[in-house]
């Protein structure tokens, strides 16, 4: 495994995406991603699967403090009442007694943004959360965020891959010590038909998705959470530690990378043009 170290995180650079599974399926799955090393998991509120993911935990033996528990607060519970009671709940469903980062799902204009990260900052305090963060923010909003609400933010999750190429909220991420979490990191496998991974996978023995993977770890500040029900996918997504792409091939990915996006924004909220 490697890890992002910033501001006093020390986040697994690959974790495991966890929508949208659900029940047994989702232990089990969770079980095997564990069994093979994963240690940073992805859940939400909206998700409904923490108390499986919890379950899971349990059942591995891993220790809590080698895990990174990412979760998300829904656009319905971003008042500060329902923050406070949110966490609460997603605690509870998890079975831990802390969050290493709890994140804004997706904006949502009918509650000020500083309510919501007041909010988040006073569960900070208490202990109930060590990170906060946001997801789907464009650059617009992550400068509300920072410079205008003063919000100390870990991480802004959004999607990226190598079809899309986040210029913009990267290089703002960056210039303000943020981590980048990669969600659709695999472009829900649109990946197979792109001009240059094919070629640069057979290069170094590798699957289009392996270097896909590689491509944003290796970028600094950069997190990835695959998802996959599949063990044998979760395993060669995983294996991924023992190769590093040139500099030459980091370039040609990201100077390919388009405006491929397959998440849209319904707040209303426009996305950073690429
Ligand atoms: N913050 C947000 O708004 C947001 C939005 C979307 C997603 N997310 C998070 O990001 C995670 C990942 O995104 P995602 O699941 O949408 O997309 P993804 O990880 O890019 O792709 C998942 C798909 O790829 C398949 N797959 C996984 N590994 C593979 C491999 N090695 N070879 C071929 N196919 C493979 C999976 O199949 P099988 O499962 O059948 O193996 C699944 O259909 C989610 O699970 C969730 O935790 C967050």
């Amino acid at each position: 495994m490697e890890y992002i170290a910033l501001r006093g995180a020390k986040i697994p650079a690959l974790g495991f995406g966890t929508w949208p599974i659900h029940g047994s399926e989702c232990t089990r799955a969770v079980a095997s991603a564990l069994a093979i090393g994963y240690r940073h998991i992805d859940t939400a509120q909206m998700y409904g699967n923490e108390a499986e993911i919890g379950r899971a935990i349990r059942q591995s033996g891993v220790a809590r403090g080698e895990l990174w528990l990412t979760t998300k607060l829904w656009r319905d519970s971003l008042n500060a009442r329902d923050v406070r009671r949110s966490i609460e709940e997603r605690l509870t469903l998890l079975g831990t007694d802390y969050l290493d980062l709890l994140l804004i799902h997706w904006p949502d204009p009918a509650t000020p943004l500083r309510e919501t990260l007041d909010a988040m900052a006073a569960a900070r305090a208490a202990g109930k959360v060590r990170h906060i963060g946001v997801s789907n923010f464009p650059v617009k909003l992550m400068r509300e965020a920072i410079e205008t609400i003063g919000a100390d933010i870990l991480c802004n999750q959004v999607e990226y891959h190598p079809l899309l190429s986040q210029k913009r909220v990267i290089e703002y991420a960056r210039a303000h010590d943020m981590v980048i979490t990669a969600y659709c990191p695999l472009a829900r496998g649109r990946l197979r038909e792109h001009p240059l991974l094919p070629a640069i996978g057979r290069r170094y023995g590798k699957t289009v998705e392996q270097v896909a993977l590689r491509w944003l770890i290796q970028q600094e500040g950069v997190a990835a959470i695959p998802k996959s029900t599949h063990a044998s996918y979760q395993q060669s997504n995983f294996d991924i530690f023992d190769f590093r792409l040139s500099a030459e091939d980091m370039a040609s990915i990201h100077a390919a990378a388009g405006q491929q996006r397959l998440i849209n924004m319904s707040s209303g909220t426009a996305w950073d043009p690429e």
